[in-house]
């Protein structure tokens, strides 16, 4: 984790937030290529789940909502963590957190559960000292909306983007009539006020989601089996075939009634092995209509469907396909870096997927001094940057720095032009002329490729 750590802030990916202030814990800012990397991957799920289907309809809901919702949706009473108090320093600790660092299972447990294995095991706090009960911890971020401070206004940062859905399903259902199944599906920011974050952009405060809240009929629990189990499917093949992560370092863990969340008839998480272990990257869950049927109470709007062909109004089910984005980009990070020797010398390298590497290729000239290979150079450079635009210049340095540089920020693919592209100086191969080198990331081999095969040749390799 260090080195991936040091690798994200040295080269740009990812930083701490507020860094020149000494940070704020649980926040993290992405740089110039923790973007690209951020925005590739996102854009294969919208591709993937939204964009490539018919039943899909995509929305972007505002973080702040009426506080109404929240009530409803049972997060104001409900969701919070378990926390347990230094009684000398007043520092808080996730209570199964503290167990699982003893080495006690804490999955099933509920409060009095956890309280009586911290006492009945005399667990202290990191400094040492006695602990205080356990109790529960809302994890919200609250706010007030407008001049006011009272009651009235407060309002939260969402601490999921699936309410954004619920709330809109009436717009979308009369602006589009969908048939059931469908599903909306949302990316954006959510908010947990985590009492222990840690393990660098795992367990953070301010982080992106990206979900799915699939509608689908109740009345034939069948099909809704078939669908939660296709969903899972769908979840598997973006983490292996979109983000080429190493299909053994996924598990599926079907989890136990006494840990799902409250609105959940059934929760299959996917864990991942990150370098600090096994832990949960994705979660699918059987919301069944504990949604809509909280917002028809409390808002009293009509969130029923009408079956046209049976003539039956009824609320539709739900199923949540869920994705935490930091999680993917640390699955997909740690999962590329590699240390290995090539050409007899140490490396480090990130064997990214060309679908989510920051950048397809770099194009350089062979020596930074020469202005007619730069001249070169940069028109490939053009050429390819208009086609894929995520495609850099690098021209610093020897070319075994280049090398090196790009295979530590995982460019697959690094373009040199060289005296034989320009078809001048001694001992060039005519053959080799308007053709460049095309270096591979993974392997260090080189071919030489025809600048005018180039945009074909990483089609085909992309
Ligand atoms: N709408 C359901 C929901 O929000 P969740 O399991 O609480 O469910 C969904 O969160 C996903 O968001 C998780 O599977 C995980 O990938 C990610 N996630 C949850 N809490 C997180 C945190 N504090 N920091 C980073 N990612 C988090």
């Amino acid at each position: 984790m260090e080195k991936i750590v040091s690798l994200c802030k040295r080269r740009g990916f990812i930083y701490q937030g507020s860094e020149i202030y000494g940070g704020l814990a649980g926040t993290f800012d992405y740089g110039p290529l923790g973007v690209l990397l951020k925005k590739n991957i996102e854009n294969l799920w919208w591709k993937r789940f939204v964009l490539d289907r018919e039943d899909m309809y995509g929305i972007d809901a505002s973080i702040l909502m009426n506080q109404e919702v929240w009530k409803a949706s049972g997060h104001v009473g409900g969701f919070s963590d378990p926390l347990v108090e230094d009684l000398e320093t007043k520092k808080r600790y996730r209570a199964d957190h503290l167990l699982e660092a003893n080495n006690i299972d804490p999955r099933g447990m509920t409060l009095i559960d956890m309280d009586d294995a911290i006492k009945s095991n005399d667990l202290k706090s990191s400094d040492g000292n006695k602990l205080g009960d356990v109790r529960q911890f809302n994890m919200m971020f609250q706010t007030y909306v407008g001049a006011t401070t009272d009651e009235s206004s407060i309002s939260y940062l969402r601490p999921e983007t699936a309410q954004g859905m619920f709330v809109n399903f009436k717009n979308v259902m009369d602006s589009f009539h969908p048939k059931l199944p469908f599903g909306m599906a949302q990316i954006g920011k959510a908010f947990r006020n985590e009492i222990g974050p840690r393990d660098f952009i795992f367990r953070v405060r301010e982080r992106e989601q990206m979900e799915i809240e699939y509608f689908v009929d109740p009345r034939n629990q069948e099909n809704v089996t078939k669908i939660f189990d296709e969903l899972f499917d769908d979840q598997m093949s973006f983490l292996k075939d979109d983000l080429g992560l190493s299909p053994e370092k996924i598990h599926k863990i079907e989890i136990d009634a006494n840990d799902r969340a409250h609105y959940s008839a059934r929760s299959v998480d996917t864990e991942f092995d990150f370098p600090f272990g096994q832990k949960e990257l994705l979660g699918l869950a059987y919301r069944t209509d504990y949604d809509l049927q909280a917002h028809t109470h409390a808002s009293g709007a009509d969130l029923s469907y009408f079956d046209e062909e049976t003539k039956e109004r009824f609320i539709p089910h739900c199923i949540e396909p869920t994705f935490g984005l930091g999680r993917l980009i640390l699955a997909t990070l740690s999962d590329a870096y590699h240390e290995d020797m090539l050409g007899g010398e140490m490396r480090s390298v990130l064997k990214l997927d060309p679908k989510v590497a920051p950048y397809i290729c770099a194009v350089s000239p062979l020596l930074k001094n020469r202005p007619e290979l730069q001249e070169k150079a940069r028109e490939v450079f053009s050429m390819l940057k208009k086609q894929f635009g995520r495609v850099v210049y690098d021209d610093n340095g020897n070319v075994g720095k280049r090398y090196r540089r790009q295979d530590e920020i995982g460019t697959p693919w690094c373009i040199v032009v060289d005296f034989d592209t320009l078809g001048v100086g001694d001992a060039i191969n005519p053959e080799w002329k308007d053709q460049v080198t095309v270096r591979d990331r993974d392997t260090g081999e080189q071919e030489r490729i025809a600048i005018d095969q180039l945009v074909e040749y990483f089609n085909k390799k992309i």
